[in-house]
């Protein structure tokens, strides 16, 4: 197994992985100072792009931010989303992981897991790419949000799509918005870190969406935290801008030719 990947799994037990999304080539710099995981999120399209949901991205797309966030990383692990309809087959799939993985040079990819892709998943572990899977709410396979784990028949089914994965060879699991009490039951019964968002403080470590917790995307559900309010910071610097066009005191001399 790669060097940069055991590490990350050897970190289970001992402290908190801190992890989060990188769609361009500054946030990428910033986040590889703080993070073990920046992860390509196929949310970008939601988040970037304005669309509905995430099922409308290409993998044209998610190379091309791939390309611009593992060109900014030194440290973190960088693992980009497969995104829906690349991997309905284990042809499909291994042909376009490795795409992904020679086009971005990124660490690992990410696929989401429905119950029945087990095979697939495993396939492209076997080939030598790395995969972090994800259960729980999969935006993929979801139409409406909803939690995860509140019946007894979902709690069971979680935890043996947990199982599932690690048996397929995942090296972690995105566990995304699930019950406190599953995410804990999941996170002590398999060996490889749990990346909890929406599924408490019980995962092995923690991801959200970047856009969501500096406060630039205007999407506050309960899981996320706002951590600063960008949107704040930028309106006062635009607002700023705007009398300074106007008033004339911008461009100044010293802007000049
Ligand atoms: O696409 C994404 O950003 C994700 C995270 C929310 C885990 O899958």
């Amino acid at each position: 197994m790669k060097k940069k990947i055991l590490k990350i799994i050897e970190k289970k037990n001992k402290r908190p992985l801190v992890c989060l999304t990188a769609y361009s080539k500054p946030i990428a710099k910033i986040l590889d100072k703080y993070c073990d995981i920046v992860l390509v999120g196929d949310s970008l399209a939601t988040a970037m792009y304005g669309m509905n949901n995430t099922h409308q991205v290409t993998i044209e797309t998610m190379i091309q931010h791939g390309i611009s966030v593992k060109s900014n990383l030194k440290k973190a692990l960088c693992v980009v989303d497969m995104p829906i309809n690349t991997y309905r087959s284990i042809k499909e799939a291994k042909k376009n992981a490795k795409l992904i993985v020679k086009k971005t040079k990124c660490d690992a990819v990410k696929m989401e897991y429905n119950g029945k892709n087990f095979r697939i998943i495993q396939s492209v572990v076997k080939v030598g790419i790395p995969v972090m899977g994800h259960i729980g709410f999969t935006p993929q396979y979801f139409k409406k949000f909803k939690v995860q784990g509140l019946m007894e028949k979902d709690r069971n089914k979680l935890i043996k799509q947990a199982k599932e994965n690690e048996k397929a060879g995942v090296f972690s699991i995105v566990i995304e918005c699930v019950t406190s009490d599953v995410a804990k039951e999941i996170t002590r019964f398999v060996k490889i870190p749990t990346i909890g968002i929406g599924a408490s403080i019980h995962c092995d470590g923690q991801i959200l969406v970047t856009d969501d917790m500096l406060g630039l995307s205007g999407f506050y559900p309960r899981f996320v935290k706002k951590f600063v309010s960008l949107n704040n910071i930028i309106q006062k610097g635009v607002q700023n801008y705007h009398k300074t066009v106007l008033t004339k005191k911008f461009p100044s001399k010293q802007n000049e030719f």
